[in-house]
């Protein structure tokens, strides 16, 4: 982080990044509303699931992460997350918030690779391709799984003492 910091809060890069993320929120929202999600295959609910929750995730955290740093003067690193993770009562709801957060991200990357893929499927409808595809999408799926146990367990103190 302390490398990585030099390229994302650099601010012309730190604003391109936060205007990414709400033009992420404003159009996602604006998907929503348009197609909706009420009668649509599994992957699209998936889609608009987690999607909505990313939205919600990312207004609340970015804000926080904002405030800590110019309101509350903190150092918003490892430690400002981890502190909330492991301290009761507030890790009820930071490790679900946490957990949900990087669901979410591999989710929607699964549903939307799915989806672009069941389109192709159409162009050119073999069984052995509907199968790698769902093999694919199955792997996104795991290996997201994996990568949020890794990160959860590191920040919740499991690894190592926080
Ligand atoms: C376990 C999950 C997560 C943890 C512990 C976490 C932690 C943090 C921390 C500590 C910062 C402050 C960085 C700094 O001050 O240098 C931060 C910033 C940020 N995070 Fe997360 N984060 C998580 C998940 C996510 C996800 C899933 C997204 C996006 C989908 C995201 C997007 C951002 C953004 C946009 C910023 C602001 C960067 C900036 O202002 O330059 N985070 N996060």
């Amino acid at each position: 982080m302390n490398i990585l910091r030099y390229v994302y809060r650099f601010w012309p890069v730190e604003l391109l990044l936060l205007l990414c993320v709400g033009f992420q929120v404003v159009s996602g929202l604006g998907l929503v509303m348009k197609k909706g999600f009420v009668r649509q295959p599994w992957y699209v609910v998936a889609q608009v699931l987690s999607g909505l929750y990313l939205s919600f995730f990312l207004i609340y955290h970015v804000q926080a992460v904002l405030r800590g740093r110019f309101q509350w003067k903190m150092n918003t690193g490892f430690y400002f997350a981890a502190g909330v993770a492991n301290h009761y009562p507030e890790k009820l709801f930071f490790i679900p918030y946490y957990t949900l957060s990087l669901v979410a991200v591999f989710t929607h990357i699964a549903a939307v690779h799915y989806l672009k893929r069941m389109e192709q499927w159409q162009l050119k409808p073999e069984d052995h391709l509907k199968r790698r595809y769902k093999n694919e999408t199955i792997g996104i799926c795991i290996a997201g799984g994996l990568v949020t146990f890794l990160i959860m367990i590191s920040l919740c103190g499991v690894l190592y003492a926080i």
